[in-house]
């Protein structure tokens, strides 16, 4: 698959040159009184202020020619049809294919994926119905009071994002087993009844190491604790594309809710993979998150580039990165059912574009992925704000506020609010050292003593941000969120030429760690890395843990 050097095309060249004599951003608002108006997107679910971000409508127009030579117009149609967008694992990218609505038909090798993701919720739906209505039982008869989901990344950042975020579930109450850290299990499992608990297998290869540890503990728990081995099927079901190895386990197909190679792990939380957010809230509450998605896929798909809040979104992020220069991006929701939002874009964004070469194994030529980071406000006020605001390294930022918060306390809602914008307004604005003398003297301070202190209260300001007013915290919004976030992160994928689908990074440490278990483990020692650091720490960890 040959792939495009975005830094060549005609777009990049004039963008660079407007980076140049590019006015601060406190001048930008300042020359234009409407450009909150000229810079606001309105999409499914949410309205996008745009107008902090570090640019004017030439720019933004210069941005939207380079998604347009880079080819997003053709490639975001691909994204709802059979395609190559991942070539180094052989597969399709089809997540929206979760959110289609039955009888249209995207034929993937011979199989037609639409047909499978309705007949997987169709499967998905029975299986929410027995156990919220207690027609699954235990293996001592009682119904299910706990669901456990059991897996890692993709097979738990997206449901625990949404199950938090959604708030207490009228179902089964829902936990989380994700770290091969035993002190999840070991906090997790005394605190349950394992005649009433149903543990989800959640992994796409169901190879995670992670994952099957966690599996294989609570298989042993539940023996232990006396449930027998025939009856393990009343606690278990698995969410897998791998039903050889999910039998191996002791699993019947019956229990077996599928997935599919053109679904990749960050993109799978409108999959089958969304279980506990269906047995926590309902499998109506899930039906309505994929409406959100899909009417976000829609969006993305038939707004033009120039009104298109992904596409957007994109561009500002990568005009702040490649451009301006920008370190990281900080997602900061306020709103504190977003808390789990930072930990599931990292998975999104990292995962997918944190490449060195292209698709077609050219190196790129210019930064790709972003450090993305960031917690709920106002709790970073009190903390890392002081970096932000006075600090050295650039970084944009994104806030979040749901207009409606999902309680009646609206005086918090109200200070939340108006912190939220005070934020975005210091980034962009800042304030001279010459504007903190004059109020220092207004306020009584002789001029030495207010010169002395200027410098220490100053801020730089012109840090771009958004803000993105969600509707709410219901399924729909949450769904156009995820699928906001999930497009943009291919828009930025497709400009840089990469592929946003596959993650080769992460084995070697995978393969490393098995290696060096054995070193630690074996009672001969085992293999050993040829690194002279890592025996050194192995043979001081063996030598403690004697
Ligand atoms: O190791 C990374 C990764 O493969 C992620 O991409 C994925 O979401 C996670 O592990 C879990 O994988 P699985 O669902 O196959 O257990």
């Amino acid at each position: 698959m040959s792939s495009i050097d975005a830094t060549h095309l005609p777009a990049w060249r004039l963008l660079s040159e407007r980076v140049r004599d590019l006015p601060h951003l406190r001048e930008l608002l300042d020359a234009d009184p409407q450009r909150f108006q000229h810079f606001r997107v309105d999409a499914p679910g949410m309205r996008l202020d745009l107008s902090r971000q570090r640019w004017d409508d030439g720019i933004r127009g210069q941005l939207v020619a380079l998604a347009e030579e880079a080819g997003i117009d053709a490639a975001r149609r691909q994204l709802f049809e059979a395609n190559t967008f991942n070539p180094t694992e052989g597969r399709a990218v089809l997540h929206t294919a979760l959110r289609t609505h039955a009888g249209k038909s995207i034929d993937v090798d011979g199989t037609d994926a639409v047909a499978a993701v309705h007949a997987a919720l169709e499967g998905m739906r029975r299986l929410c119905t027995s156990v919220r209505n207690g027609s699954w039982r235990g293996a001592t008869g009682k119904a299910i009071r706990d669901v456990v989901n059991i897996g890692i990344g993709g097979s738990f950042l997206g449901p625990a994002m949404v199950c938090d975020a959604l708030g207490t579930s009228d179902g089964p109450n829902v936990h989380f087993l994700a770290n091969i850290d035993g002190t999840e299990a070991a906090r997790l499992l005394p605190a349950l009844d394992p005649t009433r608990t149903l543990f989800i297998i959640a992994s796409k290869s169901f190879g995670t190491l992670e994952t099957r540890s966690n599996a294989l503990t609570v298989r042993s728990w539940l023996l232990e604790r006396g449930i027998a081995p025939e009856d393990l099927r009343r606690h278990f079901v698995a969410i897998s594309t791998n039903i050889a190895a999910a039998a191996e386990f002791g699993l019947p197909e019956a229990n077996l809710l599928p997935l599919w190679d053109w679904v990749g792990g960050r993109y799978s939380v409108t999959s089958t993979i969304g279980l506990p957010i269906a047995l926590g809230h309902g499998y109506e509450v899930f039906e309505r998150l994929l409406a959100g998605a899909r009417a976000m896929d829609e969006h993305f798909r038939d707004a033009p580039l120039a009104a298109n809040a992904p596409v957007l979104l994109a561009l500002a992020e990568l005009w702040n990165q490649n451009f301006l220069g920008t370190e990281s991006h900080a997602v900061l929701p306020y709103a504190t059912a977003l808390d789990l939002l930072p930990d599931y874009l990292q998975q999104l964004e990292m995962e997918s574009n944190g490449k060195s070469v292209r698709s077609d194994g050219s190196p790129v030529t210019t930064r790709t992925g972003t450090i993305l980071w960031g917690n709920v406000g106002t709790n970073g006020q009190h903390a890392y704000h002081q970096l932000l605001h006075q600090g050295t390294a650039p970084f944009s930022a994104q806030f979040i506020l749901p207009l409606a918060p999902g309680h009646t306390l609206d005086e918090h809602h109200d200070w939340l609010a108006a912190h939220c914008f005070a934020q975005a307004e210091v980034f962009a604005r800042g304030r001279s050292a010459a504007d903190v003398q004059a109020e220092l003297e207004a306020s009584g301070m002789i001029p030495e003593a207010a010169a002395a202190a200027a410098p220490h209260r100053a801020m730089p300001g012109n840090h771009p941000s958004t803000v993105l007013l969600l509707d709410d915290l219901g399924p729909e919004s949450l769904g156009a969120l995820i699928a906001l976030h999930e497009h943009k992160v291919f828009v930025q994928g497709m400009i840089w030429g990469i592929n946003s689908f596959d993650q080769w990074g992460v084995e070697l440490g995978k393969v490393l760690g098995t290696t060096i278990h054995g070193a630690l483990t074996d009672a001969q020692g085992g293999a050993h890395s040829v690194d002279p650091t890592t025996r050194a720490l192995v043979a001081l960890y063996r030598e403690r843990r004697r």
